[in-house]
């Protein structure tokens, strides 16, 4: 195993999996959801999601790796021979594939406007003018091809230099750096005249706005943003030495991931109110906001440069953990070298977020999908973004709790073969409370 390479420490491990989490899941999608769903109440499920759903997984997704030493379809492969188990891993290779091809694409806007900005295009920005700005933008398909091309090479060219070396260097200086950029964003927002409004939207529930397909959405972003349900944590967990404690590490990740996600709301819906913007715009949400509030504050253009570039930086941490999951499948199962596996899965992820490209162009059958009736680039994200990340932490808690040995879970999580309080509350999670929760979200999306 020693050629597979390792995290060389424990905070190594933490920063790289918070950096797999932390990403625009947190200050794209997270936001944009929200406002879509009305606030608070989103707000309120998800939190209940990550909490009763998402750490669950999480530390058997990370015990998982760490027992077998390999990617998702090894370590089902190794825990459970010659069963069908192995498909759950497949699924997750195939869905890490296809998340970098769109996620990529929105990763490389943020490269886009850290160049508008440097170039001065968004200064003088106004809330009517900066959604026009976004339209011109995203359906210049050159630019758009060129974007999702430079952040596709600049995964795999890290993810080549392997896993010490490469990505736990980069997330060790980049990630606390984006806090603190947040931590300033967040003291200019809440101090605009007419924030409060907005903390009003993010914080006061209304129940009326519970709704099957919200509930669904919430239970996907709390799996995404976690980076669960597609083996990317089995993967890191897979590097991550036998002296660490997997439910502290947990605890970590889940924390900053959840911090950094809620934080962002703190900075655009009251920037959003202040400016009297709607907080439904979708997913060019964050697009049309920031600029404006880099506009009306002091060192405005700075903030922007130093924020889209580390907006940047944190999805890349991200779009790593992805390609890892697939570049690490190919190398142990395919017996492939290390730098073919990572370049042809960073080919072929390029070729499928074409289609997403053209989404958001004026090519009308990307745009609004004949049957569906949403863009190509939303059918990828709820497909594979949501649907199969559900799909996936339901088998991987089945697996965790039912197929996979108590004994040798226990042991391998470090709670001994008796196993503590925590082991059992672990292991009710596992068997019943996720499978339940999660089959019964799934089904209202059939029923209703
Ligand atoms: N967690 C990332 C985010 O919130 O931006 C997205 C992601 C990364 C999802 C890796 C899944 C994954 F395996």
């Amino acid at each position: 195993m020693a050629s597979r390479g390792k995290w060389t420490s424990s905070i190594g491990f933490i920063l790289a999996a918070a950096g797999s989490a932390i990403g625009i899941g947190n200050i794209w999608r997270f936001p944009y959801m929200t406002g879509k769903y009305g606030g608070a109440v989103f707000l309120f499920v998800y939190l209940a999601a990550v909490v009763l759903l998402g750490m669950p997984v999480m530390i058997a997704e990370i015990a998982m790796g760490r027992a077998t030493g390999k990617n998702p379809v090894g370590a089902f492969r190794e825990l459970r021979p010659k069963s069908q188990w192995k498909l759950v891993g497949y699924l997750g290779v195939i869905a890490g594939l296809m998340i970098l091809s769109y996620y990529s694409l929105i990763s490389g806007w943020t490269l886009g406007y850290f160049f508008k900005t440097l170039a001065g295009q968004l200064r003088g920005a106004t809330t009517e003018a900066t959604p026009a700005v976004f339209a011109a933008f995203s359906a210049n398909v050159g630019l758009q091809l060129l974007l999702l091309g430079a952040f596709i090479f600049l995964t795999a060219w890290i993810v080549s230099r392997g896993i010490s070396g490469g990505i736990e260097k980069a997330c060790k200086v980049l990630m606390p750096v984006l806090v603190v950029i947040m931590l300033v964003l967040l003291g200019r927002a809440l101090t605009l005249p007419g924030a409060g409004k907005g903390l009003e939207f993010y914080l006061k529930p209304d129940f009326s706005k519970l709704s099957p397909q919200m509930v669904i959405d919430a239970m996907g972003q709390a799996f995404f943003s976690l980076s669960l349900g597609m083996g990317a944590m089995i993967t890191y967990g897979s590097y991550l030495k036998k002296d660490e404690s997997i439910p502290r590490s947990t605890a970590w990740v889940a924390g900053l991931d959840t911090v950094t996600a809620v934080m962002a709301g703190f900075i655009i819906f009251p920037a959003l109110a202040a400016y009297g913007m709607s907080p439904a715009g979708g997913h060019p949400l964050v697009f049309h906001i920031l600029p404006v509030i880099f506009d009306r504050m002091p060192l405005g253009t700075a903030f922007g440069l130093l924020f889209f570039l580390l907006l940047g930086v944190a999805a890349l941490a991200s779009t790593i953990s992805l390609l890892e999951v697939v570049a690490a499948y190919c190398i142990d199962e395919l017996k492939w070298n290390r730098s073919k596996a990572v370049w042809l899965a960073g080919g072929l992820s390029f070729l499928l977020g074409i289609p997403s490209v053209l989404s958001f162009a004026g090519v009308p059958c990307f745009r609004r999908l004949p049957l569906v009736g949403v863009s190509f680039f939303e059918m990828m994200d709820f497909v594979w973004g949501t649907l199969a990340l559900s799909v996936g932490a339901l088998f991987i808690s089945i697996f965790a709790g039912f197929v996979w040995k108590k004994s040798a879970a226990f042991r391998e999580i470090g709670w001994g073969t008796k196993g503590a309080r925590l082991g059992s509350v672990w292991l009710f999670s596992v068997r019943y409370l996720c499978p339940l929760l999660i089959a019964a979200t799934l089904a209202m999306l059939f029923v209703g």
